[in-house]
């Protein structure tokens, strides 16, 4: 039995908010800058009544709609978010009642940026164990809420976004293997390190990031865990149809498709347009590929993730 993928869908709030945008805004930066570096060129920043359950929903109800599949008949819902709507319940919880769905077992999962990519993973096994049957995975982040915009190295990078997969139990090969990991030695290279206490945010309440760092570990750990991803399937990189990485940097991904032996072309790249979406990062870019028609079914593909913890993960399926 294999977790394979129903249905995909994703949403972004509002309208692009380019470079220029930011830096007409007061951020301290330049379209030159932040392309050069980053290769982020737009990203979409939610209306501040707007939430990540609010942009889950509408993934969601997407990737029912591509699935062919009732919310009704979900029995776990996985929301992968930094960003929640409350401190609880669960934004998973959340979701769960504007979808309408009752008796499904939901959860968040906290892993940063590789949050999708670690919910991919456990939903995975609960399908393979046979306790549940549909999944639906979900990555949302409204990451505006805790930029700092009076730090031009951190706020240029970040934005808004939802993407949503339903898996089901199938006989047809689906997740093939999955590898995740995390090193909390390196927790103060990107956090957000505010607590609640007593009815107030206690500490600084936004991103800190120590950029080079984080550049120098993304690039190290994403070929290192794509291999052992494929070594566990007896997948050779060369059999990659397409590698879905999480969307930081376009350097930090083209250094990744080196040193796996990729051609550009078979990257999916997103980065440019949405900025960095943290958890929602990897499921907007799978579903944009595969609604201009870039991937098709019975192709591999090799999803990565990499963020705050440090976390670190990937998951190779047959689409
Ligand atoms: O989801 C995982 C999370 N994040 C990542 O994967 C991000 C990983 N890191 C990176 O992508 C890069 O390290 C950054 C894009 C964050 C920074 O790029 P960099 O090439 O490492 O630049 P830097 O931090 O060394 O900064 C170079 C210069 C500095 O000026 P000085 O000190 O050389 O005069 C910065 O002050 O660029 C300046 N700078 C900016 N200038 C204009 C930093 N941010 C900006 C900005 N606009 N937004």
């Amino acid at each position: 039995m294999f977790a394979r993928i129903a249905g995909v869908g994703s949403f972004l709030p509002g309208s692009p908010v380019s470079n220029d945008e930011l830096a007409r805004r007061g951020v301290d930066t330049t379209d030159e800058w932040i392309v050069t570096r980053t290769g982020i060129r737009t990203r979409y920043l939610a209306e501040s009544s707007c939430t990540s359950s609010d942009l889950a929903f509408e993934a969601s109800r997407r990737a029912l709609e591509a699935a062919g599949t009732s919310a009704a008949e979900i029995d776990l819902i996985i929301v992968a978010t930094s960003t929640p709507d409350y401190i609880f319940p669960s934004t998973a919880c959340l979701l769960q009642g504007k979808l309408g769905n009752v008796g499904a077992m939901a959860f968040d999962i906290q892993a940063v940026c590789s949050g999708f990519v670690y919910a991919m993973s456990v939903a995975e096994k609960f399908i393979r164990s046979g306790s549940h049957k549909k999944a639906l995975v979900v990555g949302a982040e409204v990451f505006s809420r805790i930029l700092d915009w009076q730090d031009r190295t951190t706020c240029v990078l970040f934005g808004d976004g939802a993407g949503a997969v339903v898996l089901e139990a199938s006989e047809t090969p689906g997740i093939l293997a999955t590898a995740s990991h995390a090193d909390g030695s390196q927790h103060n290279i990107l956090s957000v390190a505010g607590q609640v206490c007593g009815g107030k945010v206690t500490g600084d309440p936004f991103l800190r990031m120590d950029g080079q760092a984080v550049f120098k570990f993304a690039v190290r750990v994403l070929s290192e865990v794509a291999n052992e991803c494929c070594g566990a399937a007896g997948v050779a990189s060369s059999e990659i149809d397409w590698l879905i990485p999480h969307q930081a940097n376009i350097r930090i991904i083209e250094s990744t498709a080196k040193k796996l032996g990729l051609s550009m072309d078979k990257v999916v790249v997103t980065v440019d347009q949405h900025g960095n979406t943290s958890a929602a990062s990897v499921p907007l870019a799978l579903d944009a590929a595969i609604r201009d028609g870039r991937i098709q079914r019975g192709q591999k593909l090799l999803l990565e993730g990499v963020g705050g913890g440090f976390t670190w993960g990937a998951a190779l399926l047959q689409f």
